[in-house]
C-alpha cells in the first residue's frame, strides 16, 4: 500500500517537470556570490537555501527535459537513460523538501543537496559513454553537422551542470565554520594564480610519473604576489588538464630520445580585463587538420578506457589521457565565469594553450 502510494506520488511529481522546466533560471555572478557569501550568518544561509529550493528544480527540470529529447536516438541509450534518472531523482528530492522555515530546515536542506551533488558525480563520463554508443552505431559515416549538433548540446548540458554544481558547492562550502582568510565558500577573493598553477602542475606531473616513470619539468613565470578573486578548484581543473596534455606530448616526443625533454612553461599575465595563463610545450604540436577536433568530446588520440572507468576496472580513475574531454570541459569552466580557452599549435614544434579568465567576475552566468 505504502509502496503504491510512493509510486503514485513520484509520478505526480514527474508530471511537474515540464512546468518547472519552462520557468526561467536566475543567473548569479561571481561577484554576487562573493558579496552575498561574505556574511554567512543564519539569516543569509536561509535566504540562500530558499533561493536554491526554487532555483534548483528549474535548472534540473530543464536538463531532464533536454535529456529526453536528444537527437539521433541518444536519449534511448542506456547511459543517457541512467543520467536522466539521476536528474529525475534529484528533481523529486528538492521538490519533496518542505518549505525552509528555520536553521534546522536549512541544515537538512544542505545535507540533501550535498547528496544530489554526489549522485551526479559521474554524469560526464556516463554521458560520454552514451555518445560513444551512438558513435559506434554510426561508424565512420557520421556527418560533421550531426557531430556539431551533438557538441552544441553537450556544451550546453555540461555548462549548465557546472552552474548547478557551483550553486550547490557554494552553499555547502559557506557552512565551513573556520574558513581561511579571503575564502568565501568556494571562491578565494585573493587567489594566487601562480600558486594554483603550481599545485595543478605538481598533480599532473605525479600522474605522468605514475604512467611513464618520469615527468618533464614545469616552469612557472609571473608575479608571485599577484592575486585576484576566482574559484581555485576550477582553475586547478583547467590547468591540470592542459598541463597533463602538454606533459603527455613532451613525454611521447622525447621518450626514445637521448636529449632531455624541454620543460613545459606556464606564463601568468595580469591584465586589466583578463588574467591569462599560457601553457606552452614543445611536444611536437597538433596537425592543423586536428585542431577543429580538439574541442570535440569525441576526439582523443589516447586509447579509450571509458568502458573500464564505467565498470570500475583496474585503471579506472585519473589517467594521463583517454576520454577526449579535457580540452572541451576546460573551455566550459573558463567560459562559465566569462573567460575562454584557445589552443594554437605549430606542428613539428609545440602547442600553446591560452586560458583567459575574466578578472571582473561581473559576467552573468551563461544560462540555457
Ligand atoms: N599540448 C598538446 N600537444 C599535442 N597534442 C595535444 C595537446 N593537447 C591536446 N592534444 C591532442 O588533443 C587530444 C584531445 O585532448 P583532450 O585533453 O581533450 O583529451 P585527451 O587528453 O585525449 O583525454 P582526457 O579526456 O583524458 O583529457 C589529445 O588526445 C591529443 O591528441
Ligand atoms: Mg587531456
Amino acid at each position: 500500500m505504502a509502496a503504491r502510494k510512493a509510486v503514485e506520488s513520484f509520478s505526480k511529481l514527474i508530471e511537474e517537470v515540464p512546468r518547472w522546466g519552462a520557468m526561467k533560471p536566475t543567473g548569479v555572478s561571481l561577484r554576487y556570490m562573493m558579496e552575498f557569501g561574505s556574511k554567512p550568518n543564519d539569516k543569509n544561509l536561509m535566504i540562500a537555501a530558499q533561493f536554491l529550493h526554487k532555483e534548483l528544480p528549474i535548472r534540473i527540470a530543464r536538463r531532464a527535459l533536454e535529456l529526453e529529447s536528444l537527437p539521433y536516438g541518444l536519449s534511448e541509450t542506456s547511459a543517457v537513460l541512467k543520467v536522466r534518472d539521476w536528474y529525475l531523482d534529484s528533481f523529486r528530492d528538492v521538490r519533496l523538501f518542505p518549505e525552509i522555515r528555520d536553521s534546522n530546515d536549512e541544515l537538512a536542506f544542505t545535507e540533501m543537496i550535498k547528496m544530489i551533488r554526489l549522485r551526479h558525480n559521474h554524469v560526464v563520463p556516463t554521458m560520454a559513454l552514451g555518445v560513444q554508443q551512438l558513435k559506434k552505431d554510426w561508424g565512420p559515416n557520421a556527418s560533421l553537422e550531426e557531430l556539431d549538433e551533438i557538441h552544441r548540446l553537450l556544451d550546453r548540458f555540461y555548462l549548465s551542470r557546472i552552474g548547478i554544481r557551483m550553486l550547490i558547492g557554494q552553499h555547502v562550502a559557506l557552512h565551513d565554520p573556520d574558513p581561511q582568510p579571503g575564502v568565501v565558500g568556494q571562491i578565494h577573493s585573493k587567489m594566487s594564480p601562480m600558486e594554483a598553477a603550481e599545485i595543478a602542475s605538481q598533480d599532473a606531473r605525479a600522474i605522468c610519473y605514475r604512467e611513464y616513470g618520469s615527468a618533464p619539468d614545469v616552469q612557472i613565470y609571473g608575479d608571485p604576489n599577484f592575486t585576484f578573486p576566482y574559484v581555485p578548484t576550477h582553475l586547478h581543473l583547467m590547468v591540470f588538464e592542459l598541463v597533463k596534455n602538454s606533459l603527455r606530448a613532451v613525454q611521447e616526443r622525447y621518450m626514445s630520445s637521448e636529449i632531455d625533454p624541454v620543460p613545459v612553461r606556464i606564463i601568468v599575465a595580469d591584465g586589466i580585463e583578463d588574467v591569462t595563463i599560457k601553457i606552452s610545450d614543445e611536444g611536437g604540436g597538433i596537425p592543423r587538420r586536428g585542431l577543429p577536433k580538439l574541442f570535440s568530446y569525441l576526439y582523443s588520440t589516447a586509447e579509450n578506457n571509458l568502458n573500464e572507468l564505467f565498470n570500475g576496472g583496474a585503471n579506472a580513475g585519473v589517467t594521463m589521457a583517454g576520454y577526449g574531454y579535457g580540452i572541451p570541459i576546460s573551455r566550459l569552466y573558463a567560459r562559465y565565469f566569462g573567460g575562454d580557452l584557445q589552443i594554437l599549435s605549430m606542428e613539428g614544434y609545440g602547442t600553446d594553450a591560452y586560458l583567459h579568465l575574466s578578472r571582473l567576475g561581473d559576467s552573468q552566468e551563461p544560462l540555457a
